[in-house]
């Protein structure tokens, strides 16, 4: 049965946000250096969303048009239950009223979801991985183990899933495995991402110490592979190239040396239903309380124009040597890689 296509969101800067990106959970079961500190505070459970309110709401953003859902975390395959959120949020796939249901996760879970993932109608699904080395990756994500993650991925494809590794670029850390990491994923026929170390949350180090353009990144991968600009685009900030050599695609995202606020489509939406309609920016719109308000979405829909209405023009995130405080307090596992 397909139901008429709802017209979609359009916020003030003409930008129809049609891409809602929701954190299941601010918890994680690894300590990325860049992204946690070591002993984080995460929040009370019981201020977190349930399953049912989870898929409420974002039931409401399909109906508002919508069309595109990612469950991230933290990491979003920890949640317990999650699987019941895929299935549920799986009707909208087979309404023909979501286009794409997808995850971005640390893949430490994978092993075990990927068969149900795929049953739930998810076809790709974000890998993070900054190194292929097993000390490097238990020094940088703290708690993490590579060969567990590795299976993961085996089993993602496996289930027929199409995965794209992001690899956050960190200074004097993983430089040097770019171009052996692109030749191993685009062998298996996974397309890669780079991504810059934004200034989301305090952590321990300096992320000034962490900061690699990716500017310089892509030069020097000029020096391996013949880069053609390709006008391939998946509606996020990446913008990509293919390796002529591989065929495979590397994208680059780079908040930092390059603005892409321009074409954003996307609000973010955190696991104690907070609404930000910004990565970069601390303004935000409280979507529990509407919801938990009244049975009817009458509310809530309500709160939801009012938010998208407010949609700013886009961060402004600076990493240097002055700026010592980041950009906004939260971490990227509050508001969702
Ligand atoms: N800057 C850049 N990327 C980050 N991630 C988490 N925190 C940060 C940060 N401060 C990445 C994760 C994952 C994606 C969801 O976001 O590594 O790939
Ligand atoms: Fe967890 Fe992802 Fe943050 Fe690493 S980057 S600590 S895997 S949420």
């Amino acid at each position: 049965m397909n139901l008429p296509r709802p017209e979609p969101m359009i916020d003030p800067f003409g930008r129809a946000v049609s891409y809602l990106r929701v954190s299941v959970t601010d918890r994680c079961d690894f300590r990325c250096a860049y992204c946690m500190s070591e002993n984080m505070t995460f929040l009370p459970k019981a201020d977190l969303l349930t399953l049912e309110e989870l898929d409420r709401l974002c039931s409401a953003f399909v109906r508002r048009g919508v069309r595109k859902l990612r469950i991230t975390g933290g990491e979003p395959l920890v949640r317990r239950d999650i699987m019941t959120l895929f299935r549920g949020l799986s009707r909208h796939l087979e309404a023909g009223t979501l286009d794409e249901l997808t995850v971005t996760t640390n893949g430490s879970q994978l092993a075990k979801y990927a068969t149900e993932l795929a049953a739930c109608g998810v076809k790709r699904i974000n890998v993070s991985l900054d190194t292929l080395d097993a000390e490097k990756f238990r020094t940088i994500t703290r708690w993490g183990a590579l060969d567990k993650v590795l299976a993961g991925i085996d089993a993602a494809q496996a289930a027929g899933l199409k995965v794209k590794l992001n690899i956050v670029a960190l200074k004097d850390f993983n430089e040097d495995e770019f171009i052996p990491m692109i030749h191993w994923a685009h062998g298996r026929g996974m397309d890669v991402t780079f991504i810059e170390v934004m200034p989301l949350g305090e952590v321990e180090g300096q992320r000034v110490d962490q900061y690699l353009p990716l500017t310089r990144v892509r030069a020097s991968l000029m020096d391996t592979f013949t880069l053609d600009e390709s006008t391939y685009q998946t509606g996020g900030p990446a913008r990509y190239v293919t390796a002529r050599e591989t065929g495979g695609k590397i994208g680059f995202i780079t908040p930092l040396t390059h603005n892409f606020c321009e074409s954003c489509n996307r609000v973010r939406l955190t696991c104690t239903g907070t609404l930000f309609m910004c990565l970069g920016q601390e303004d935000a719109v409280d979507l529990r309380k509407p919801l938990r308000s009244s049975e009817s979405d009458e509310a809530l829909m309500a709160a939801i124009d009012r938010a998208i209405a407010k949609k700013p023009k886009g961060h402004d995130f600076v990493i240097d040597r002055t700026t010592r405080q980041p950009a906004v307090s939260r971490h990227m596992s509050m508001t969702g890689g």
